[in-house]
């Protein structure tokens, strides 16, 4: 079976996939284009390859042997899901083992943003810092707050977790209701959108991007939040309408944003950019060392099942088998 691993990965994780399949590595940062891509997946049975690739029908069309793709990743908003599942490929993800990392991350950039310190950590290296003020970079109080928890996954059930050890209150709204006894766990109260836009302080994002889900926090679900409302996004930057955040915090409504994903990354809205009150990351909610070496472990994993004739335990496209 030959294996196309698109860009870097943990080393340890190559040398165990090259244990049970053929290995066609291409050890690059920057990844390829897409029409390298189509001519690398050409005689491929499987690829492995981050949320960077974009998979499209095009390069699906291409590959003339594929059955599997395992994105190193929990979303997989980067694949062509139709055109693989219509072509009979098998999708994977990487689920689980990036939950609690990218829930602390999301917590730190709530903090960050709540307290300033991007801010502040500027404020200082430039040699502002001349005396100690009463009011110097004071920012807001994190317990004792509202917090609502749109999107209770995996991830959202994390942070909610995290939030109550802040004595936060926690609001949610998702899909559907989850299972009682994990809200009386996290002590999290569902409510629908319009109530968690309304009665939050802080709001932070955790649905998978889909067409459900394309810039779902626009200007009307934004103009519900209360003023001073902080915003944090570390699920996918197209679920939030960006024109519509700018204009929020040109206006002064949000108190502040968060955000660890954009729309178009690397590029980042340079209007963003001019807000000290935004706090922005390079998609780093799941980088931990720890947490990155399982995610590559477990694209790994994915393959040598499908290799050893097994159903890849993480698949999310059963229609491919059909
Ligand atoms: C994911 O796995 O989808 C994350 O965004 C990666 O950090």
């Amino acid at each position: 079976m030959r294996v196309l691993v698109t860009r870097h990965l943990f080393p340890e994780a190559i040398e165990h996939l090259r244990q049970g399949v053929d290995v066609e590595y291409h050890d690059c940062r920057d990844g390829l284009t897409q029409q390298e891509l189509c001519t690398a997946v050409r005689g491929q049975d499987a690829v492995i390859c981050p949320l960077t690739d974009r998979i499209d029908a095009s390069v699906i069309a291409a590959a003339d042997k594929l059955r599997l793709i395992a994105n190193v990743a929990v979303g997989y908003d980067n694949i062509d899901l139709e055109a693989a599942s219509a072509g009979g490929v098998m999708v994977s993800n990487t689920p689980g083992v990036l939950t609690e990392s990218t829930a602390d991350l999301t917590f730190a950039l709530l903090m960050a943003t709540a307290r300033r310190l991007g801010e502040a950590e500027r404020f200082l290296r430039r040699g502002a810092w001349k005396f100690w003020e009463i009011d110097l970079l004071a920012g807001r109080d994190i317990h004792g707050q509202t917090l609502g928890v749109f999107g209770m996954g995996r991830i959202g059930q994390a942070v909610a977790r995290r939030a109550q050890g802040f004595g936060m209150r926690v609001l949610y709204h998702n899909r559907s209701k989850v299972e009682v006894g994990i809200e009386e766990d996290l002590a999290a109260t569902y409510v629908s959108m319009e109530e968690l836009l309304e009665r939050s302080d802080f709001v932070t994002v955790h649905v998978p991007l889909d067409d459900a889900t394309r810039a779902v926090i626009g200007p009307a679900e934004l103009a519900r939040m209360r003023p001073g409302t902080i915003l944090i996004n570390t699920a996918r930057g197209p679920v939030l309408d960006t024109d519509a955040v700018i204009a929020a915090l040109e206006s002064g409504h949000l108190g502040g944003v968060g955000l660890d994903v954009f729309d178009d990354e690397p590029a980042v809205d340079s209007r963003l950019l001019r807000f000290e009150n935004a706090v922005l990351l390079p998609h780093i909610g799941s980088a931990s060392i720890e947490t990155r070496r399982q995610m590559c472990m477990l694209a790994v994993e994915n393959v040598l099942a499908h290799a050893r004739g097994d159903r890849p335990p993480d698949l999310v496209n059963s229609s491919a088998l059909a």
